[in-house]
């Protein structure tokens, strides 16, 4: 996620940004900027990456001089990480701005200013909402936000410098979070509690179209109709830790409520007009329409992500997919070659067996698709066509909120890919994009039942070993939510296909050993109730994650969370959930470091 800060006071305002800044730098950031009042005109500093580097710069070129500026850190979205795309960002003679967020229709207004004669230098989507402010400037920055705000869709946060009103910063919300923090004579505006605590404790909330004026005599509050608002000075009670985690007791139980945002800034961007567009990844249907062959390959949760792209593919886009762990692709001498195509997962984009394997697929000539989380990242760099997700920075050693994102990609493709060779028509592929735009709210509705998982955990602590059982996705899913559970918990488990279950390793089931079964694909629900009756018949305690309309009898389910039903062919977004939480309740229960399991490291880049 982007960091803003911005400052009005006395100190030396270049010092005060880049010190609040780094207090953002747990958000992750590929490149930093600020800019400064400096005798009444605005001074911009900016580079790609660290704060390290931007500060550098400004030794070797000038430090901007004055007391009142804004200041940001990038975690990229549109655009790669440079020196160009960094903000603060320019518009016209009149405004720069800090943008955290997505404006999801910058296209369209990007389109009609070029029309109205305006340039660009960027390719991001803050560039373009900076022109449009400028352009809506006659005078009134009141006024000039509100109606940038008419125009604008999407979740933002933006720190705005007008450069006629010298000392004075501006800010708005929308959706992405934003405080204003105010001390003895200086006020300041930041992504979060930790970029101020350094000069105070109080402050407000900016609310959704609340706009903040900070100035030299202290900061006001309007409404986008430029009526005064009176609000609570909040008091941060939290030690630097705890407000990097805003108020989660571990990152990981914050990147799991970050997922349906995580969806949003992943998904919405590509899709146009109700379908996928991947064609800012490299991707079009002529270029993905012929592919002989397309291996998934990655480890851990990406290569589970890619079980997920298994399915989907070759269900609604029927081209056959072969799905590897790297560290095994690498060695086996793959048949891969011309006319395949080789989708890479991965988090870091730096996990040295993923990036072997791509090279190995690269030199036998098949194309390259690498799905990323980490921009700029040496995956990023090699692979021939590029899919970002955007989940953020993934501070927990546990992946999440990157395993949600990498499947919503899994369905972008598919669904592309099923269009572009005929395999569905346009109508149905709406009906899947529209669907996959569902996620978010399912999942926000799952997140409040969060106690309903924490007390099924509580019934797990002393097991020795669970098993986790599915059909089809549900047992793509099983694998996830069985290495979830063994990583922070330390308890071992096993993910089984349901209908193997029979050929040996069901004399593993003891009294009351658990067993969590996911049973959401309503096509293959009566075989899955069946394997669950055999678990149960001979005494697991049986843990059932299926749809709402199913009710599971008492010789089914000891514990059952039934969740909001789709299509079976999304299911796996909002049943992840609860695996999820259940790893992470269970690892909490147990007492365990959560967010830094033993022995695991958050990338692993050695072989
Ligand atoms: C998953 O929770 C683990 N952190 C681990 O399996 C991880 O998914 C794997 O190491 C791959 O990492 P990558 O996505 O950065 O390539």
């Amino acid at each position: 996620m982007c960091g803003i800060v911005g400052y009005v006071g006395k100190r030396d305002c270049a010092g005060v940004l880049i010190s609040a800044l780094s207090k953002l730098e747990y958000r992750g950031y590929d490149s930093a900027g600020i800019a400064v009042f400096e005798n009444g005109i605005v001074k911009t500093e900016k580079s790609k990456g660290r704060l390290a580097d931007l500060s550098a710069k400004m030794k070797k070129e000038g430090t901007p001089q004055g007391t009142v500026g804004i200041g940001h850190t990038r975690w990229a979205t549109h655009g790669e990480p440079s020196d160009t795309n960094s903000h603060p960002h320019r518009g016209g003679d009149h405004v720069t701005v800090v943008h955290n967020g997505i404006i999801e229709n910058y296209k369209e207004i990007k389109s009609e200013l070029i029309a109205q004669g305006r340039s660009f230098v960027s390719e991001t989507d803050t560039e373009v909402v900076a022109q449009l402010l400028d352009s809506n400037y006659k005078g009134d920055p009141l006024a000039a936000i509100a109606k940038t705000l008419s125009q604008v869709r999407g979740s933002f946060a933006l720190g705005i410098l007008f450069h006629d009103i010298p000392d004075t910063v501006y800010a708005v919300r929308r959706e992405s979070p934003l405080i204003v923090g105010v001390g003895e004579g200086e006020s300041f505006i930041a992504s979060d509690v930790p970029a101020i605590l350094k000069y105070t404790r109080q402050y407000y909330l900016l609310e959704h179209d609340e706009i903040a004026v900070l100035d030299q005599n202290g900061v006001k509050f309007f409404t986008l109709d430029a009526q005064p608002v009176s609000k609570e000075l909040l008091t941060a009670d939290w030690d630097m830790d705890a407000a990097e985690k805003q108020g989660y007791e571990h990152f990981m139980l914050k990147e799991i409520h970050e997922q349906p945002e995580a969806i949003k800034k992943t998904v919405i961007p590509r899709i146009e007009n109700g379908l996928p567009s991947l064609s800012e990844c490299g991707i079009t249907h002529e270029n993905i329409k012929d592919f002989r062959n397309i291996y998934i390959v990655a480890c851990g949760t990406a290569m589970h992500a890619g079980m997920v792209g298994k399915y989907v593919i070759e269900k609604i886009a029927r081209v056959p997919v072969i799905v590897d762990i790297a560290s095994e692709f690498r060695y086996r001498d793959p048949l891969i070659g011309k006319g395949d195509l080789i989708i890479i997962i991965s988090q870091s984009g730096e996990t040295a067996d993923s990036l072997a394997a791509m090279r190995l697929a690269k030199e036998r000539g098949a194309k390259t698709l690498a799905v990323v989380n980490a921009k700029g990242s040496s995956i990023a760099r090699e692979a021939d066509m590029l899919i970002y997700t955007h989940a953020g920075p993934e501070i927990a050693v546990a992946s999440t909120k990157a395993y949600m994102v990498q499947i919503a990609v899994m369905y972008l493709f598919a669904f592309e890919l099923a269009l572009a060779k005929g395999q569905i028509d346009e109508a149905e592929c709406r009906r899947l994009t529209s669907l996959l735009l569902e996620m978010p709210e399912r999942i926000d509705t799952i997140l409040a039942r969060k106690d309903e998982l924490k007390a099924i955990s509580q019934t797990l602590l002393d097991a020795e070993s669970l098993l986790y059982i599915g059909r089809g996705l549900d047992s793509a899913l099983s694998m996830e939510g069985s290495l979830k559970l063994k990583e922070i918990s330390y308890i071992h488990s096993e993910s089984y296909a349901a209908g193997e279950l029979k050929h040996g390793t069901i004399s593993l089931i003891h009294e009351g050993m658990p067993v969590i079964a996911v049973d959401t694909q309503k096509a293959l629900h009566e075989k899955t109730v069946s394997n669950i009756k055999e678990c149960k018949a001979r005494g697991a305690k049986t843990i059932v994650v299926c749809g709402d309309s199913y009710q599971p009898e008492s010789d089914v389910a000891d514990f059952c969370f039934r969740l909001p039903e789709t299509d079976d062919l999304l299911m796996p977004m909002p049943a992840v959930v609860p695996l999820q939480l259940i790893a992470y309740y269970t690892a909490v229960l147990r007492g365990n470091d959560v967010d830094k399991p033993r022995n695991l490291a958050k990338s692993v880049t050695v072989e």
